[in-house]
């Protein structure tokens, strides 16, 4: 109870069974958990185990389940696993979530992450029922320190009709004052500027408010955050780490940023993280990141030293990583500010700041067209997550991906994209094992010369430059020459070869 400071709180506690028979059908809930971090750990457990009851009578209990972004087993994977959820918004990696999307059973919204908790204040997805929250402690005043991420916690909180809250003794007391949650936001048309012009500022204060009034229950837990571990960095992500570096130390050597860069943004997943460990090998310093998640390799270049300060909304931290965060918040907090997605995600603060994005991707066409999402055209790996919201502001904007997938059998450079996430208007660098593309200024037919010459792996190359002259005569040598006949039937040959499988 040492957690919860606050005696009114102290009369709710209730067991996750409890507050998981509070649940109706049709509900939606607004849950916190962002990138295996923060979620909530008791209750998605006890309402999978109330799905399964109430299928077992004949009776229906299905549920809208919103987030900041992916969870963890513990949360998506169970409720996923029992088919009892009826929609999902705005990101997801779980393998039971991605089945349920893939089958039909679970609508799922995938909307930029900036836009999430926006839509849901806004009312367009109809009124949100409860929002269940972890915690780090209750304090005295009611107020709510915050736990390993933040997301869309301040925003489900404040448009709950009811609220659950999980007070989680795994996440460090050391986290209170790391959180920087803004109020300032308002919808259109009393919206105002949002204050921040660099990566280490407060705008905000440390905790979230809530209505005491809906609390309808707090439970209490002690366990651990789960994520994924990264895989071990390959030759082939190192060297797209350290030709993404040298793009970057080229561009301070011709004046077009300063010597410690611009506010890095570094994606989800694997590539995105070896990317960081290029900058660590590199000589760089002072450097400071405006991102969404804080990654291992984000850990790795603080304790170097080489990174000042880190903004964020949420940990996505190996078993390792997370523990040692956990034991050294205290030293942690003076480097890195979590804020709500709304402003982690804020086009208006990234565009003013001048990120650098550098996001990862299932494809990219000749043209710098780019599938994050999407494999074969048609069944959803994740979600846009935040891609979008930095790509189309960043300064200069990336994608880093291997130039084939499945152990060579698939090219990642493809003659158009079978899924459009990111238009050729928005992508400016694109990096593979191969070589990197540097596709500013350049109209279409040259973007598609630079990104075959530099990208495309050797295996491809001859298909990709006979499909680009077969193009330019299809097309007479049009803006962007296109042979539809054979552009669309790219993916289908390769799923023919059956190494693929939609
Ligand atoms: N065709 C078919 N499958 C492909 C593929 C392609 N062109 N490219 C990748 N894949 C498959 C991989 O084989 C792998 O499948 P598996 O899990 O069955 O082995 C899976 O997609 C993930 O690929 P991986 O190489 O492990 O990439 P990653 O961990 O770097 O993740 C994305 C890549 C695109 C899935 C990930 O970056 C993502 O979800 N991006 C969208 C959201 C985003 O960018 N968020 C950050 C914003 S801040």
């Amino acid at each position: 109870m040492t957690r919860i400071r606050s005696a009114e709180f102290q009369k709710k506690v209730v067991s996750a069974d409890d507050a998981a028979a509070m649940i109706h059908d049709g509900d939606q809930i607004g849950f916190s958990g962002f990138t295996g971090s923060g979620y909530p750990k008791e209750f998605p457990g006890a309402l999978a185990r109330r799905v399964e009851e109430a299928k077992a009578k004949g009776e229906q209990l299905r549920v809208g389940l919103c987030t900041g972004a992916s969870t963890a087993p513990e949360c998506d994977g169970v409720l996923a696993a029992t088919g009892g959820v009826s929609f999902r918004m705005p990101y997801q990696s779980d393998p039971h979530m991605r089945k349920a999307i893939n089958d039909g059973v679970t609508d799922y919204c995938d909307i930029h992450l900036s836009h999430s908790g926006p839509v849901v204040r806004q009312g367009f997805l109809g009124p949100l029922n409860v929002a269940v929250v972890e915690v780090t402690a209750i304090a005295e005043d009611g107020s709510l320190v915050p736990s390993s991420s933040i997301g869309n916690n301040n925003v489900y909180l404040d448009c709950a009709e009811r609220v659950i809250l999980e007070v989680n003794e795994w996440q460090s007391e050391g986290l209170e004052g790391m959180h920087d949650v803004y109020y300032g936001t308002e919808l259109p048309p009393n919206n105002v500027p949002i204050p921040i012009t660099h990566a280490g500022q407060r705008i905000g204060q440390p905790t979230l408010r809530v209505d005491p009034n809906k609390v309808v229950a707090v439970i209490e837990t002690d366990h651990e955050d789960r994520n994924t571990p990264f895989k071990e960095l390959d030759e082939d992500s190192k060297t797209i780490g350290g030709l993404y570096v040298d793009f970057l130390l080229n561009e301070v050597k011709h004046g077009r940023m300063p010597k410690n860069l611009l506010p890095l943004q570094s994606g989800v997943g694997n590539i995105a993280n070896a990317v960081l460990a290029g900058l660590l090998a590199s000589d760089l310093e002072h450097l400071t990141s405006y991102t969404e998640v804080i990654q291992d390799g984000m850990v790795d270049l603080i304790d170097a030293g080489k990174i000042d300060v880190a903004s964020a909304t949420a940990f996505s931290l190996s078993p390792e990583a997370a523990n040692k965060m956990n034991d050294n918040a205290n030293f942690y907090k003076q480097h890195i500010i979590l804020r709500p997605q709304e402003i982690s995600n804020s086009p208006e603060v990234i565009r003013r700041m001048g990120v650098l994005s550098c996001n990862g991707m299932i494809e990219a066409d000749i043209y710098g067209n780019i599938n994050s999402t999407h494999v074969m055209g048609s069944r959803m790996q994740n979600g846009i997550g935040g891609s979008g919201d930095f790509t189309r502001n960043a300064y200069i904007s990336a994608f880093v991906s291997p130039s084939t997938a499945k152990g060579g059998a698939i090219s990642c450079i493809v003659p158009m994209v079978s899924h459009h996430d990111h238009t050729e208007h928005d992508v400016m660098v694109i990096v593979t094992e191969q070589g990197l593309a540097d596709l500013r200024g350049l109209a279409p037919r040259k973007r598609a010369q630079v990104i075959i010459d530099k990208c495309a792996h050797p295996d491809f190359k001859p298909m990709l430059q006979e499909y680009v002259e077969r193009a330019a005569k299809v097309a007479n040598s049009a803006h962007t020459p296109h042979d539809l006949t054979q552009a669309l039937s790219w993916h289908a040959r390769m799923l023919a070869t059956g190494t693929m499988k939609v």
